[in-house]
């Protein structure tokens, strides 16, 4: 079944301990949370802080979205605050192989995402490593995007790569998933969808009739 990744970004920070309570219970499979630093892209959202807050107050993975540059000299903080997987964009350091292995030796999962601009090509010497790609379907930055049709392409390249080389990675999709987008990437092949705005910014607050839509 595939699994549903709430994104915090668009939820409601002054009660975010119900927030994170409610999808739990509403059946979120991974809890999203989105690191921007203003500077990898056009908008600051929260540190590792927010991953330590978090976690005492749910079971659920966190699935940790850093959206920073540079990105190994944060690596430490997130492991320390008990991200259970730590994505990042390989073109935001040079050292993208070293912060690999620190994550993974740390017993964290790593995650590689894929920006819009950036060809499977580009990453494919990570993928024996990882546990999870994210294919983003909006320009990172913001939550309540259009989904990108035109990176859809890349599930399915994604899923082929899986087959041929053996690899057991995730197939994430990240931006603008709603209950019609959901069936696009399901149909594709994607493992786990990450849904901010559609989740959390519906006007009905039924969480798990809005997962179950999704799903
Ligand atoms: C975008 C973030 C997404 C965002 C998704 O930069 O990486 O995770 O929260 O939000 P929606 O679902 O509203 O597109
Ligand atoms: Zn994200």
């Amino acid at each position: 079944m595939t699994k549903i990744a709430p994104s915090i970004l668009s939820a409601d920070l002054l009660k975010i301990e119900k927030e994170i309570y409610d999808i739990d219970i509403a059946g979120a499979d991974y809890i999203h949370i989105d690191i921007m630093d203003g500077h990898f892209v056009p908008n600051i959202s929260f540190g590792y802080n927010m991953v330590k807050t978090l976690r005492p107050i749910t079971k659920k993975i966190l699935d940790v979205h850093l959206m920073i540059s540079p990105v190994k000299k944060y690596i430490q903080e997130f492991i320390n605050a008990g991200s259970d997987i730590i994505s990042f964009h390989p073109e935001a350091d040079d050292n993208a192989e070293e912060i690999i292995n620190l994550i993974k030796q740390s017993n964290c999962k790593v995650g590689i995402a894929i920006h819009p601009n950036i060809k499977i090509e580009e990453i494919e010497k990570f993928l024996p490593k990882a546990d999870l790609v994210i294919v983003m379907t909006v320009i990172p930055g913001f939550g309540g995007q259009k989904f990108l049709n035109d990176q859809v392409y890349k599930i399915n390249i994604l899923k082929k790569i899986k087959e041929k080389m053996g690899l057991n990675f995730e197939i994430e999709i990240d931006g603008g998933i709603n209950n019609q987008t959901s069936k696009i990437c399901i149909d594709n092949g994607a493992d786990v969808l990450v849904a901010g705005s559609y989740i959390y910014e519906s006007s009905d607050f039924k969480y798990k009739e809005l997962i179950d839509s999704i799903r």
